[in-house]
């Protein structure tokens, strides 16, 4: 969703915006430009397409001279990608240039006002409002002007704004969207997020929503909308630039499969050594909210959290959560789940909770990040960063971030004996152990996925915490294959959908509940007798599986609870391995981005 990078300093500003963004590409965008003030004006170069087309634009940076200077790279919400609708946008004069992540809600009524102001657009972006804005307000105080513009524009911004009325500043304000600024010496930096400019520093602002940032390259000051100068902690980077680089690896995507078992054992050895959660007050019921696949380990924690605490949770997709008017009380614990920790749908559910009074326990992998500190208690995933579009190592060790909620809240409400806990957490161990053993298996999943990477819709079915499986086994085979398919809760299949069922249809069917096994069984005997193609997941000894499915994939027998975490890494591999063969862009689908800062 869109990447932001501003530099000023003493180099040449044009390369290290265009290593910046190259470095933000993982978050999804259309179209990309940058504004360098080359010392008597602002030039600007922009175009619709890859990076790679805008590099060459401008000879890798060597046309656009300057080293003060702001750059993007656009996921269009207003207009459609285009050159002109491409950011950095200006100001008629062109003496303003501004860069925008986030959807000005209330820009049609101030375009319709500026308009009547004798103002003229060139580009169908609500962004391009803004510029117009600072135009009408500045009258010679670049900070005077930002505040105005913030106290008029409704809906979620990371603005960066340079002028060449100001040359050796830049301007950076948020609000709903991210923007860290990263401190250097003699230099200093914007960014959406720290993978942009971690070659350059390690230590950072995390700016909050209406903090205004100005740049110099002698250094950086903050203010509030009050214009008084705040102080803020500079927050170091733990994490090194390898992290976020392919290490060798075809894909990210491949790379964070294979950390999966370290980041599960950096997420779970820690709190199992330190003790389980302590809860001052224990929760009469939880609501887990989040989107996509993190929304998925919601599922999963309803199943898991209801067997072992005892205590009644609802999970659901925050964009719908918002606007049901959920019924929460200082009883109730909502639990946010979020790998980028920016995700404006779980940020605003986040917020709509608050205000109705219940705590917040956040599950976050990213440091830092607005979820990560509106929380009241935070659990991090250290799965390290994760730049492929589609989760995995992250949504991995949310899934042990959840066992692990469960077990301290079970044992918060004495539903859990020290042998139980040791067994669960010895068990919890383990599961690095069985991941790795699961990736064993790839060169199997990898003929797997040849024999059916031509399908035209696949069905995952699945009972319990199968079912809660399958849904992510789905998303991850559609967001990166482009292949259709569903989720199903196998004794749901035959209400209806089962009429999909035909000659080749390829069913996944997840049977790693023992005490379902049966009832999957004869939901798998269904799909054949209809002629579906049945890729199945079992645990080990269950072989008579194999009677009745097409290919098999095993899994070692441990604690019903945790299977998913070991089913899970199978199907992510297999959906690898399908887009690969159908030579998708693994890294970068299509109309996707890393972290929907967008509503
Ligand atoms: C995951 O593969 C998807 N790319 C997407 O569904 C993602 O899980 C969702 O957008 C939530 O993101 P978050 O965890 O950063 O909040
Ligand atoms: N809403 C703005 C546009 O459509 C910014 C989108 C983004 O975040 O890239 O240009």
């Amino acid at each position: 969703m869109c990447g932001i990078v501003g530099y000023i300093g003493e180099k040449q500003a044009s390369p290290v915006l265009l290593d910046g963004l190259s470095k933000l590409e993982y978050r999804g965008y259309d179209s990309a430009g940058i504004a360098v003030y080359d010392g008597s004006k602002i030039n600007i170069e922009k175009s619709k397409g890859r990076l790679k087309v805008l590099s060459d634009l401008i000879d890798g940076g060597k046309k656009l001279k300057g080293t003060c200077g702001i750059g993007h790279t656009r996921w269009a919400t207003h207009g459609e990608p285009s050159d002109v609708n491409s950011h950095p946008h200006t100001n008629k004069v062109g003496n303003i240039a501004i860069v925008h992540n986030g959807i000005i809600e209330n820009y049609m009524k101030l375009k319709t006002y500026l308009i009547s102001k004798g103002y003229e657009f060139v580009s169908e972006t609500d962004t391009e409002v803004i510029a117009h804005l600072a135009d009408y307000y500045y009258k010679g105080d670049i900070i005077d002007t930002v505040i105005k513009i913030i106290n008029k524009v409704e809906g979620s911004y990371a603005l960066g704004i340079i002028s060449s009325e100001h040359p050796d500043e830049i301007i950076a304000v948020r609000k709903d969207s991210p923007l860290i600024v990263g401190l250097g010496d003699g230099e200093n930096y914007i960014a959406s997020d720290i993978p942009a400019i971690l070659k350059y520093t390690k230590n950072v602002y995390l700016i909050d929503d209406n903090e205004i940032a100005v740049l110099k390259k002698s250094g950086v000051t903050l203010y509030n909308t009050d214009k008084e100068v705040i102080e803020k902690e500079v927050f170091e980077v733990n994490w090194d630039i390898q992290s976020a680089e392919k290490g060798g690896y075809e894909h990210f995507m491949f790379k964070e499969i294979m950390e999966e078992p370290i980041g599960i054992a950096n997420t779970v050895n820690p709190i199992i050594k330190q003790g389980l959660i302590k809860f001052d007050k224990i929760p009469k019921k939880l609501h887990i909210v989040a989107c996509g696949s993190a929304y998925h380990v919601g599922v999963v924690g309803k199943y898991v959290i209801e067997k072992l605490a005892k205590i009644p949770v609802e999970v659901d997709i925050a964009s719908e959560y918002r606007y049901r008017d959920p019924l929460l009380t200082e009883d109730t614990l909502v639990v946010i789940i979020s790998q980028s920790g920016e995700t404006a749908d779980t940020l605003a559910a986040l917020r709509d909770s608050k205000k109705r009074g219940a705590k917040i326990f956040g599950i976050v992998n990213v440091v830092g990040s607005s979820i990560a500190r509106e929380s009241d208690e935070v659990l991090y995933t250290l799965a390290g960063p994760e730049i492929a579009v589609a989760t995995t190592k992250a949504y991995s060790t949310q899934l042990t971030a959840i066992y692990l909620l469960a077990l301290s809240l079970a044992k918060a409400n004495g539903n859990l004996s020290a042998e139980e806990e040791k067994a669960y957490c010895d068990e919890l161990m383990r599961l690095p152990d069985y991941v790795s053993d699961m990736i064993k298996q790839k060169e199997k999943i990898q003929y797997y996925a040849s024999r059916f990477y031509n399908s035209k819709s696949v069905f995952f079915i699945g009972r319990g915490l199968d079912y809660a499986i399958s849904l992510e086994g789905s998303l991850k085979l559609k967001e990166i294959s482009y292949i259709h398919s569903e989720a199903y809760g196998a004794g749901e299949l035959k209400h209806g959908t089962i009429s999909l069922i035909e000659d080749g249809t390829l069913v996944v069917a997840l049977a790693t509940q023992d005490a379902l096994y049966e009832k999957t069984m004869s939901n798998i005997k269904e799909v054949k007798a209809r002629g579906a193609v049945v890729l199945a997941i079992t645990e080990d000894g269950h072989y008579n599986i194999e009677e009745t499915s097409d290919a098999v994939l095993y899994i070692p027998k441990t604690n019903p609870l945790f299977t998913p975490s070991l089913a899970v890494t199978l199907l992510q591999l297999f959906a690898y391995y399908v887009a690969s063969l159908k030579g998708c862009d693994i890294d970068k689908p299509r109309n996707l981005a890393k972290s929907v800062t967008v509503e």
